[in-house]
């Protein structure tokens, strides 16, 4: 195994294609010898799984964006405490489908500007951003169709609606600017092979 510390995160809109790219790059990478981590947000450990119920499950008005953002937030701190941070430490290649940017733009952004809180409590409590960000950007009525083609009960974000993924991708490519040097965008209005190349290439660019 070749150790490699990196923390590679996905982000998008709801049915962007994040979960797949993720798998395809965590099997392309193991299969070139790399140690890799594959986890997802919210959720990735057993605390941030079960916080992760009481975030997508229910009535689309059950939380507050503030307390959203502090639930969000709880449990992105176990997750990082006891998989990400670990697995780091290791020397292994962390992939993360979403992550901070996802609370930045769903938390921060569709209810009231609420950036300031989320980026103060991801410095305070957090204290690490990702060395790569693969950004799909992806047309918000195909996506939001996608998403809900899966039929699962995690529907709470999905049933905002299409105007909450139009605003999350604008929000989305405006960060990738702020973000330039860590934030890559990518069309992910093409097949699923064809993104899975560009998402190689430019991970392949980081770890030579
Ligand atoms: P996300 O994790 O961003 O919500 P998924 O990877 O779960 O997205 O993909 C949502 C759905 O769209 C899945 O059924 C998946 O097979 C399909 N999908 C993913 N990428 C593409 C693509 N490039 N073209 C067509 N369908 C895709
Ligand atoms: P996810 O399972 O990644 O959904 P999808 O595969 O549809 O993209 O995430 C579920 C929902 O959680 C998604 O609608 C976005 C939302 N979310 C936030 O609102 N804030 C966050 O910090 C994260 C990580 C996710």
């Amino acid at each position: 195994m070749t150790s490699e510390k990196l923390f590679i995160t996905f982000e998008g809109i709801d049915g962007s294609g994040k979960s797949t790219q993720a798998k395809l790059l965590a099997d392309a990478l193991s299969q070139l010898g790399h140690d890799v981590v594959l986890t997802r947000e919210p959720g990735g450990s057993t605390g941030a799984e079960q916080i992760r119920a009481l975030l997508l499950e229910g009535d689309p008005e059950r939380w507050s964006a503030e307390t959203e953002i502090l639930l969000f937030t709880a449990a992105r701190r176990d997750h990082m405490e006891t998989v990400i941070l670990p697995a780091l430490e290791k020397g292994q290649i962390v992939i993360c489908d979403r992550f901070a940017d996802s609370t930045r733009m769903y938390q921060g952004l569709s209810r009231g500007n609420l950036r300031g809180m989320v980026d103060a409590l991801t410095k305070l409590t957090i204290q690490q951003e990702p060395d790569l960000t693969l950004l799909i950007d992806m047309d918000p009525n195909t996506g939001h169709s996608r998403a809900k083609g899966r039929e699962t009960k995690e529907e709470r974000f999905e049933n905002f609606g299409v105007p909450l993924q139009e605003k999350m991708r604008a929000g989305f490519l405006k960060l990738a600017e702020e973000f330039s040097d860590r934030i890559k965008l990518i069309d992910g209005n093409q097949d699923i092979r064809s993104v899975q190349a560009i998402v190689y290439n430019l991970v392949m660019g980081v770890l030579k």
